[in-house]
């Protein structure tokens, strides 16, 4: 039986499909990259926003057509969607076939026989124990950098986010299995691995902290860099900042979202830090580690915002400079507590031209950021041929800035000093040194 996996949202959903792909391979599944020639076609779904939701529903109704042509052709939904609408799903969408939430992938192989009589198939539990401990994700990957979950759900409760509810509550995966991986990463010949969790920060087994399993992977990898994705702000400790610090394999690049730059919606979206706090860790970091890049996630419009909190986000962004923000207008989730008890009563039209405006400013910083690295020597990860010209290369330096360079005989792969000549708003323009 073939299958054909879509992937939908971030990459902790990226790292997922890797996993359904070992699982299905194992199985005796065919992988297929072409739609038309699969038996079961899988969206691997993602709920944070509205947005992307209806991506994805919109995609649907497209590949319901193929199922028109071809009968047995089956349909899944798996991830954030299946958890968060669960059986509700098939009322909407009848012509799908199966709902399988992030903690019931090993499941699916069974679950996908079973559409031979017909059925229709669900399993959204969430299950307190599953890490997918000792599955080598397969599939989706370039060769030269791959994720890698060390943790899965969180407990943080945000009163805005539904990720507590789709993906269930925080589990640490045993730092054996994660040390396992690393080590074949790259025997396999991975140069970069990014360590990923809702709250990477937050990492815990047994006695062990997040600080002391990045120490032991730096070690144990020396010659591959190491990233990791995303901080919870207030968990960002010295002894965290220290190991960055000292290992130089590991990336110098905290992604830190803000969320809000008002005390006062930060305490409504139960973030566990005041404005204050915010500026006192990002001094605390710059302290330890100066030269590196903070990365961040802004929302606008969340309930009740005015254009006084809105102002203290811009204040803060201007105080902060952030090397680049992703950035979201707030979309009420169903089942959160934002949605159940506090008022959605910011007009879209106003959340959108805030958001624009913090676009608008961000682009600024980012430029202001990179164009500090003009005229300097950075050591950069080759990753690939630029899609946009061939005669160049693309990669990152050890901030996380995205450079394109003159192209030479070097490997993908290889790390190379690359002379930083110009910067555009998003991307550094270098020449690569011999
Ligand atoms: N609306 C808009 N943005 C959201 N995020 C999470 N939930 C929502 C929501 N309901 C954003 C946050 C988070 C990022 C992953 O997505 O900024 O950090
Ligand atoms: Fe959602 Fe907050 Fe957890 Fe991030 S920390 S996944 S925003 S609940």
């Amino acid at each position: 039986m073939k299958f054909y996996l879509e992937t939908y949202g971030c990459q902790m959903n990226i790292y997922d499909s890797e996993i359904i792909c070992s699982i299905l391979l194992k199985s005796g599944f065919i992988k297929t990259s072409n739609l038309k020639k699969a038996d079961i076609i899988l969206l691997n779904t993602c709920s944070i926003r509205e947005k992307p939701e209806k991506k994805i529903f919109n995609r649907l109704i497209k590949i319901k057509c193929f199922k028109k042509k071809k009968k047995q052709l089956k349909l899944g939904i798996v991830g954030c969607l299946a958890t968060h609408y669960k059986k509700k799903l098939f009322e909407k969408l009848k012509f799908l076939d199966l709902i399988v939430g992030p903690d019931s992938y090993k499941q699916l192989p069974e679950i996908i026989n079973k559409l031979k009589n017909n059925n229709k198939e669900i399993d959204v539990s969430l299950a307190n124990k599953e890490r997918y401990t000792n599955i080598i994700p397969k599939g989706v990957r370039n060769g030269i950098s791959a994720f890698l979950s060390i943790m899965r759900g969180c407990d943080n409760m945000c009163t805005f986010c539904i990720v507590p509810y789709t993906r269930g509550r925080e589990k640490s995966r045993n730092p054996n299995s994660i040390l396992k991986e690393c080590k074949l990463l790259y025997k396999k010949g991975y140069k970069e691995i990014i360590l990923l969790g809702q709250n990477v920060d937050a990492y815990f087994w047994k006695k062990m902290k997040f600080f002391q399993l990045l120490e032991l992977i730096a070690k144990t990898v020396p010659l591959m860099r190491i990233r990791f994705l995303t901080s919870y702000p207030s968990n960002i400790t010295t002894n965290l900042l220290k190991v960055v610090k000292k290992y130089t394999n590991i990336c110098k690049h905290f992604h830190l979202p803000l969320q809000s730059g008002s005390t006062r919606i930060l305490s409504l979206m139960r973030r566990k830090y005041t404005v204050e706090e915010f500026l006192l860790i990002i001094k605390r970091i710059k302290t330890i580690i100066p030269d590196c890049s903070i990365s961040s996630d802004i929302m606008t419009g969340f309930c009740t915002e005015t254009q006084a909190d809105h102002r203290e986000t811009i204040r803060i962004m201007n105080l902060i400079k952030f090397n680049f923000s992703f950035m979201f207008k707030y979309s009420s989730r169903q089942g959160t507590y934002a949605y159940r008890k506090l008022k959605d009563n910011v007009p879209n039209s106003l959340k959108i031209s805030r958001l624009n405006e913090i676009i608008r400013l961000q682009k600024s910083h980012s430029f202001y950021r990179l164009k500090q690295n003009i005229g300097t020597i950075q050591e950069v990860l080759i990753e690939g041929i630029s899609k946009q010209d061939e005669k160049y290369y693309y990669g990152r330096n050890y901030k996380n800035d995205l450079i394109v360079f003159t192209k030479n005989k070097s490997k993908i792969g290889s790390y190379k000093k690359v002379k930083i000549l110009k910067s555009t708003f998003t991307t550094l323009i270098g020449e690569i040194l011999p």
